[in-house]
């Protein structure tokens, strides 16, 4: 990653974790990714070609405001999220437009326009089969997955029946204990990441 790419991605997460959601009172179940983790995480993913810059695609299971799909959009082909909740997604421009703002006062990259974001349940076929239309690739084409925890092992389950061969599942909030998954295989040398991030690739 050259200076600027990583001084930006910097400036993204240093916004969105002063803006993190849930990790105190009602909305638990929102919990936000601490985005320096997953910046902490970067260089590692891409050395070992879990992500390859400009070719990968990227789907967040559960996307909540879009964050992770934000951060990620600098390092992947495409950034794709699907979230359940319309209310929580319709949060994604605002931030967006808020952080676009700072980002070109201090002379830092803005995100490509790689991002699409779904409202619905990742599980659902309809919802899924409406991914290609607007996003150029189906479910099948996806290189990276990624959940903070929530309904990892359904997900897990859809994807050992729909992703291809090869693709990593990566969850987020994990620590000591790492669950295993059917169809997919822990790699073990990789996780947890920073202490927090799990990766299994499919068999
Ligand atoms: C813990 S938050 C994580 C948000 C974001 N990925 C992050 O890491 O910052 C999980 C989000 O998943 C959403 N969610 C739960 N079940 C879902 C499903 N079946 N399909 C899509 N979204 C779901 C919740 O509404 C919530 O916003």
């Amino acid at each position: 990653m050259d200076q600027r790419l990583k001084k930006s991605l910097a400036k993204v997460a240093e916004f969105y974790d002063q803006r993190k959601v849930g990790a105190v009172g009602p909305l638990g179940f929102r919990r936000s990714t601490d985005l320096m983790t997953l910046l902490a995480c970067a260089d590692r993913l891409i050395g070992e070609e879990i992500i390859k810059p400009d070719e990968t695609a990227f789907l967040d299971l559960g996307c909540a405001d879009g964050r992770v799909n934000l951060f990620f959009s600098y390092l992947v082909r495409l950034s794709v999220g699907i979230e359940l909740d319309e209310w929580t997604l319709e949060e994604y421009d605002p931030l967006r437009g808020e952080l676009e703002n700072t980002l070109e006062k201090e002379g830092l990259l803005s995100p490509p326009a790689n991002i699409f974001l779904f409202h619905g349940d990742s599980t659902d076929k309809t919802l899924l089969a409406s991914i290609e239309p607007k996003a150029g690739i189906g479910i099948e084409s996806f290189d990276l997955f990624y959940t903070y925890l929530v309904m990892h092992e359904e997900f897990a389950e859809m994807l050992a029946e729909r992703a291809k061969r090869g693709c990593i599942f990566m969850v987020y909030g994990l620590n000591r204990i790492l669950p295993r998954y059917p169809g997919f295989r822990l790699l073990k040398d990789l996780s947890p990441m920073e202490g927090i991030l799990a990766l299994y690739q499919k068999e």
